[in-house]
């Protein structure tokens, strides 16, 4: 059984009120569903505060990105040890967003997966087309070649990964993927995983994720819960979408 997680991408929103307020909601309405859980992954000034309000806690915390180095003359970026040290448990790489306005290739996608695993950390890998690729019938083309840049560095220790699977023209746009074009990429990457984890792999669904939608989303067999973004700031929305 591979359980249900739900997880909060907060991106780069938040403040140290904010942010008091909707961990502290998290908590008190967080009950933790038999084979549910949940974390967020807030930015990384917050990680501290993050720690601080939910250690001990039912709720695990995150980073969006990593560094593929582990220490050194990096300026400005965090390693994997570093997030550690913060309690983090997860940590996001290949965001869409971070691919798409930060340049980042497969080649570093996959070089982030390997540092978040050598760090200790659990990396959430995320995959996705666009609009145009969709159209282009290439989706399993381009998600699948996002996969394999992955697969080629980290080997059998794919299983100790999360993958979510983020169709970019789904991401902040209030268009989600229906119920069974979800499963079909899901299933997809799962047959992708192959001996290295489809049993133990959780994917994860992402794009305008709501309370409204959660629950037919994560019927579905292979979709194994979400990585949610505008909702995850609205601790309602957030905890109702964790529970479906
Ligand atoms: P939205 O839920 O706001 O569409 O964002 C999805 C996302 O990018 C989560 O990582």
């Amino acid at each position: 059984m591979r359980g249900k997680l739900t997880i909060g991408n907060w991106k780069m929103n938040g403040g140290l009120t904010a942010n008091s307020a909707l961990l502290v909601a998290l908590l008190a309405g967080w009950k933790a569903p038999g084979g549910r859980s949940m974390g967020v992954c807030v930015p990384l000034p917050y990680l501290g505060q993050a720690r601080d309000v939910l250690a001990g806690s039912a709720i695990a915390w995150g980073a969006q990105d990593v560094s593929t180095h582990a220490s050194g003359a990096y300026t400005g970026e965090v390693s994997a040890g570093m997030l550690a040290e913060f309690g983090c448990r997860f940590v996001l790489v290949g965001h869409s967003e971070r691919r798409q306005l930060h340049g980042e290739t497969d080649g570093v996608v996959a070089a982030k997966a390997a540092a978040g695993l050598n760090g200790g950390l659990t990396p959430i890998v995320c995959l996705g087309e666009t609009l145009a690729e969709r159209d282009a019938g290439q989706t399993q083309a381009v998600v699948g070649r996002q996969f394999d840049a992955v697969a080629a560095v980290l080997g059998m220790r794919m299983a100790l990964v999360a993958l979510a699977y983020e169709p970019v023209w789904a991401i902040g746009t209030g268009r989600t993927a229906s119920p069974a074009e979800a499963q079909a990429v899901h299933a997809f990457l799962r047959q992708r995983l192959g001996a290295a984890g489809a049993e133990e792999v959780k994917v994860l669904y992402g794009g305008s994720v709501k309370a409204a939608n959660a629950a037919e989303l994560f019927a579905m067999p292979d979709v194994d819960g979400g990585l949610v973004g505008g909702a995850s700031l609205d601790a309602n929305e957030f905890l109702a979408i964790a529970a479906a």
